[in-house]
């Protein structure tokens, strides 16, 4: 194949109005062009249903999620920040196909919606925890007293992380975030700290382990360890991972969807006197406004994207938050319908690198939002409702949210 022939509208993300809601552009791109191309990024941008859809799913485009940030660093940053990228590059998914496919194999059958559902009651009971402690003061912030510590929660005990290092830990993970952004070099710097620290920490859990098994996720991985499947070095890089993983994405699905259910009231009442529509309002949630609003890859090989050639080593970012609004695919897409169905949305990716957490993460946010509209079902914004920051390089996320119970 050749080198791209056409040349492609550019459109500037990074303009204020767009870094305070990108899905007005997003929708114009995505009217006007299959593939455009940002300047900032060096990449180009996919934002049709079924452009994303077959990228997802093409072999030939690898997860690429760290270039973005690292590629504007010099040679000397790069250097610096050897020892993060080295442990990311072992993350799941980052690595090469035969030791991705490892490395599910190994923790797929954890993740099962059936034996995710083992938790459910756990998780009830957690929320419940995170709620009483707020209950006395009348309100709460949604984001730190609820949506990010119970996930947190956990994916720490998934991984027998002891109660008492949990606030440490949920610092650590919001420290890494910045490897995902078009973070600066400092932040990068701090990230790469966090990922040591943790790392050191877990070290020690997982020479503890080997002593005293459990039955937790990190005696999974000792277990493998001595049949020689995985290394210790592979082990901490993928429970920073999951800890990660764990924290962040579910964290954004709780506060989106609160937010999304305070806009539209009739959907918030609809939801309240039928709880049973909560697993297809969180689907709803997921496809308006999934925390996950791009992925990105590389091409390993020259592949076709919308009918357009394209050559090894081109970046692509793939719009989920457009996509999952195309009009093609989804009836009045801008419409919140927590009875939507079908409701084929891609908010956890597809194919080869489809989310290990998904049923975990649809699990944790269906039981927080049974409980926390059970428990208060008067629950209102107050002071200007949430707070969104903008989430390089496409997306925003919400850092605080307070609300009166
Ligand atoms: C609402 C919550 C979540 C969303 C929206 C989400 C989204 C995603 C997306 C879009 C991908 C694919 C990335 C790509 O194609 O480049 C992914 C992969 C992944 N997610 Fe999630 N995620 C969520 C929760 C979780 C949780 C709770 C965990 C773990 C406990 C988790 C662990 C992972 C892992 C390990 C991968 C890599 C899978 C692989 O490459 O085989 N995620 N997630």
């Amino acid at each position: 194949m050749s080198e791209p022939v056409a040349t492609f509208p550019s459109y500037d993300l990074f303009t204020p109005e767009v870094l305070d809601d990108p899905l007005p552009l997003l929708r114009r791109i995505s009217a006007e062009t299959p593939v455009s191309y940002i300047p900032q990024l060096d990449a180009h941008l996919i934002t049709r249903y079924a452009d994303v859809l077959s990228a997802l799913k093409d072999r030939r485009m690898s997860t690429a999620n760290l270039t973005q940030g690292l590629d504007r660093l010099t040679p000397a940053e790069l250097e610096e920040l050897r020892p993060v990228r080295t442990s990311v590059a072992m993350w799941m998914g980052h690595t090469d196909p035969a030791d991705h496919v490892r490395f599910q194999q190994l923790l797929k059958r954890y993740f099962t919606p059936a034996t995710v559902d083992l938790l459910r009651p756990r998780v009830r009971e957690l929320t419940h925890e995170l709620l009483d402690a707020v209950e006395p003061r009348g309100r709460m912030d949604v984001v730190a007293d609820l949506a990010y510590p119970l996930p947190a929660n956990v994916i720490a005990e998934m991984l027998g992380m002891p109660t008492r290092h949990r606030e440490q830990l949920q610092a650590w993970s919001r420290d890494i975030l910045a490897l995902f952004q078009l973070a600066d070099v400092d932040l990068l710097r701090k990230s790469q700290r966090s990922v040591l620290e943790m790392q050191d920490y877990l070290r020690g859990l997982v020479d503890e382990r080997r002593r005293t098994p459990s039955e937790d996720l990190l005696s999974v991985f000792v277990a493998a360890e001595r049949e020689g499947v995985v290394t210790e070095d592979e082990i901490v890089a993928n429970c920073v991972l999951l800890l990660f993983a764990g924290h962040e994405t579910t964290a954004g699905l709780i506060a989106n969807g609160l937010a999304l259910l305070f806009d539209n009231p009739d959907q918030l009442a609809l939801l309240k006197s039928e709880p049973e529509l909560t697993p297809s309002a969180v689907e709803e949630m997921l496809r308006c406004d999934g925390p996950a609003g791009v992925v990105a890859r590389v091409s390993t090989e020259p592949v076709e994207v919308a009918g357009t050639s394209f050559p090894a080593g081109r970046q692509f970012y793939l719009a989920m938050l457009a996509s999952n609004r195309d009009p093609s695919v989804f009836f009045e897409p801008d419409r919140f319908d927590v009875r939507r169905k079908p409701n084929r949305h891609t908010a956890f990716g597809l194919g080869a690198f489809y989310c290990l957490g998904a049923s975990l993460a649809r699990m944790e946010t269906e039981e927080c939002f049974r409980v926390l509209l059970d428990r208060f079902p008067g629950l209102r914004p107050v002071d200007g409702g949430p707070l969104r920051r903008p989430s390089l390089p496409l997306g925003r996320r919400i850092e605080s949210f307070p609300v009166e119970l």
